[in-house]
């Protein structure tokens, strides 16, 4: 029998195949990355390819449509249902060799292909589905050869796709009988990692679909992709409900250690709120509950152990033992979720005690041991996850900031919720304030605010708007570089007011009032002292001066002006343009970790090595710590800074006469 040669680009794998070699079993048996669900019956349309015209002098071959078969009867009925294939198109499960050929493998044809991502600075995700599908028929029962339902399922998968199942449990088994008669003993079996059965849907099922969850612990956020394309279909996101045991992390462990079975209503709320996502997302694409084959959940290490129902009372103080650390594969329905019945929810793996599976997410979302950039990764949240490093060595640790940058604890703070100021400029002449609120595009000393602002009303200030506040208050030269009120400043204007033995900045006269107190000043420095003092430790640890790379995570750092995070030192100095925020890494990462199989296995590995700093044993973070009070540092000279801003001249008033209202002295 004659021979043809068959040329695959893009991958420029090639080999010699007898005459009537269909152009799928030419690509399997080279290790050709050509996609099927139909296992080639001409119905999934996954295994398209196009055939290249002319003469390819490099692999000595001409090439032409002619050399494959003619279109058949299986494409014309797959065409008639779903559409015409396109020019130079051919199901590669129908064409077959009869002269030589150079096949082009379209990127939709791939089981690995990339997920186009917005930003060209993002990572780009490849796919490397944990579970695919496979359409299979399996023979009927015969009186005469009795044999179980499952054990001619196994046959099919072995004959039909070489894949050796495992049994799976019983909940995938108390579907089998249906599901074979319902499908006509044509069915679709979702397989994981090439032997876990997680589910059968009767006839042909061409896509399945996944869902990455960021735990927070205020917010928890869904997103439901497409396995096959990477495509996210639908997003949806709640409070959590565990607020209502407590604001922040501590409180909640506190609420376990007061109350004795405290953890297990925790647990049972974040599943109920997990469940009541998955519904809303899989409502929004139009799908089953039972096709979401495969979950990934990223949070902090305490919301990591209540979601899995361990007991997150070690983590309430040092050392704070984790119970596990590792990546971790757990049944969905173990965790309360309803899915497909066999799926399997993978928690990314925790790095530390306080800095969780969600700080894994942001790296395996950004990468920085991919890089050459001495890299800062920064989550601020009542507790900051801080990381720093590239591919020669990654530090991680993290630092109490308090909620202080969440609004919570300040005299006039709030959430990040419309009618918030989350903008604020003053002038450095006349120290009068314009500001912006969520919900309006408008400066509120621009026409129409007024207006705009009565839709919400004004009602305080958000974390990113105590970080302006304070840094333009320090630029204006409202507030010293130690933070304290200058009450001299009442000669000059009617915003600085005095309460008690301190002042008060008046930011907005209304209702309510919205000023920054000299407590407020304070919180905010203790929080970004108590950060910045973190990353100088990963500094010291490292053995270098300086960042190369700053990406801020989480909600907070998707929306503070990083250029005034830095005039108040809560970043360290940087070029500005190579600092940014990265909006939900966290998320990004378990949607990572959703689609590629290897990701996790490189997230393990990466978490392994990562070196984990212990900020509360460290005698140098109290010094740290101290000179990160002033603004933006005692001794840290803010070189990139000072190209873009002018810092104010150097005031002081001491800190002896400071909290005795206007009898102070002054320094400098
Ligand atoms: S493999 Fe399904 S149509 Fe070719």
């Amino acid at each position: 029998m004659s021979t043809h040669r068959i040329v695959f680009a893009p991958s420029g794998k090639r080999g010699d195949f007898a005459e009537g070699t269909s152009v799928l079993e030419a690509a399997r048996s080279l290790g050709v990355d050509v996609d099927s669900v139909c296992g080639g019956r001409g119905i999934c349309g996954r295994c398209q390819i196009l055939v290249a015209e002319g003469d390819f002098a490099k692999h000595g071959i001409s090439s032409s449509e002619s050399h494959l078969t003619e279109w058949n009867q299986v494409e014309e009925r797959y065409a008639s249902k779903r559409g015409a294939l396109g020019a130079h198109r051919r199901l590669g499960c129908q064409a077959k060799l009869c002269g030589d050929v150079v096949i082009d493998v379209p990127p939709e044809s791939q089981v690995h292909r990339q997920v186009v991502r917005k930003s060209a600075d993002t990572r780009q995700i490849s796919l490397e589905p944990v579970v695919r599908l496979h359409f299979i028929e399996v023979a009927e029962p015969n009186i005469d050869e009795p044999s179980s339902d499952f054990t001619r399922l196994c046959e099919a998968l072995k004959a039909q796709w070489a894949i050796d199942a495992s049994m799976p449990d019983l909940r995938v088994l108390n579907t089998l009988q249906k599901t074979l008669r319902a499908g006509e003993w044509k069915v679709t079996v979702a397989v994981r990692k090439g032997r876990d059965i997680v589910g059968i849907y009767p006839g042909l099922v061409e896509t399945s679909y996944g869902v990455a969850v960021d735990v927070g612990s205020t917010t928890i956020a869904a997103h439901i992709s497409d396995l096959y394309t990477g495509e996210t279909l639908a997003s949806a996101g709640l409070m959590n409900p565990q607020i209502r045991f407590g604001e922040d992390l501590m409180s909640r462990v506190s609420y376990v250690m007061m109350n004795p079975g405290g953890e297990n209503e925790m647990t049972d709320a974040v599943r109920a709120a997990l469940n009541d996502l998955v519904g809303e997302v899989v409502k929004e694409a139009k799908i089953t509950r039972e096709r979401v084959v495969e979950m990934t959940v990223v949070g902090n290490p305490i919301m990591h152990h209540l979601f899995l129902g361990l007991d997150p009372t070690e983590l309430g103080g040092a050392p704070f033992a984790l119970t596990l650390d590792k990546g971790q594969d757990v049944k969905a329905r173990e965790v309360g979720l309803t899915i497909a019945p066999g799926a399997y929810v993978y928690l990314l793996p925790c790095i530390a005690g306080h800095v969780g599976a969600d700080t894994a997410g942001v790296v395996l979302s950004e990468a920085p041991h991919m890089n050459d950039d001495v890299t800062l990764l920064v989550d601020v949240g009542t507790n900051a996850e801080i990381v720093l490093g590239n591919k020669k060595r990654l530090l991680a640790c993290s630092s109490p900031t308090g909620p202080a940058f969440e609004g919570a604890q300040l005299s006039s703070g709030q959430r990040a919720a419309p009618g918030a100021i989350e903008r604020v400029r003053i002038d450095p002449q006349t120290l009068e304030p314009k500001f912006k609120i969520i919900g309006s595009n408008l400066w509120s000393n621009e026409d129409g605010f007024t207006e705009e602002a009565a839709k919400t009303g004004v009602n305080g200030i958000c974390g990113s708007g105590i970080i302006e506040a304070i840094a333009e208050m320090y630029l204006a030269g409202v507030i010293t570089q130690d933070g304290v009120i200058d009450g001299d400043l009442q000669a000059r204007t009617s915003r600085i007011l005095p309460e008690g033995r301190t002042f008060t900045y008046l930011l907005h006269d209304g209702e309510p009032r919205i000023t920054i107190t000299q407590a407020d000043v304070r919180a905010i420095q203790l929080g970004k002292a108590a950060l910045y003092a973190g990353v100088k430790l990963l500094l010291d640890h490292y053995g270098v001066d300086h960042v190369e790379r700053i990406t801020l995570a989480g909600a907070f750092g998707s929306h503070i002006d990083v250029k005034y995070a830095m005039v108040l030192g809560l970043i360290p100095d940087c070029n500005l343009e190579k600092v940014g925020s990265a909006g939900n890494a966290a998320g990004t990462g378990a949607r990572i970790a959703l689609l590629n199989l290897n990701a996790r296995d490189e997230i393990e590995k990466t978490v392994g090595k990562i070196e984990k700093i212990e900020t509360a044993m460290e005698p140098k973070f109290q010094t740290h710590f101290v000179s990160a009070m002033a603004i933006p540092n005692k001794v840290d000279y803010f070189e990139n800074l000072a190209k873009v801003v002018t810092f104010p001249p150097k005031k002081e008033i001491t800190q002896a006469a400071e909290g005795e209202g206007g009898r102070r002295r002054r320094r400098g």
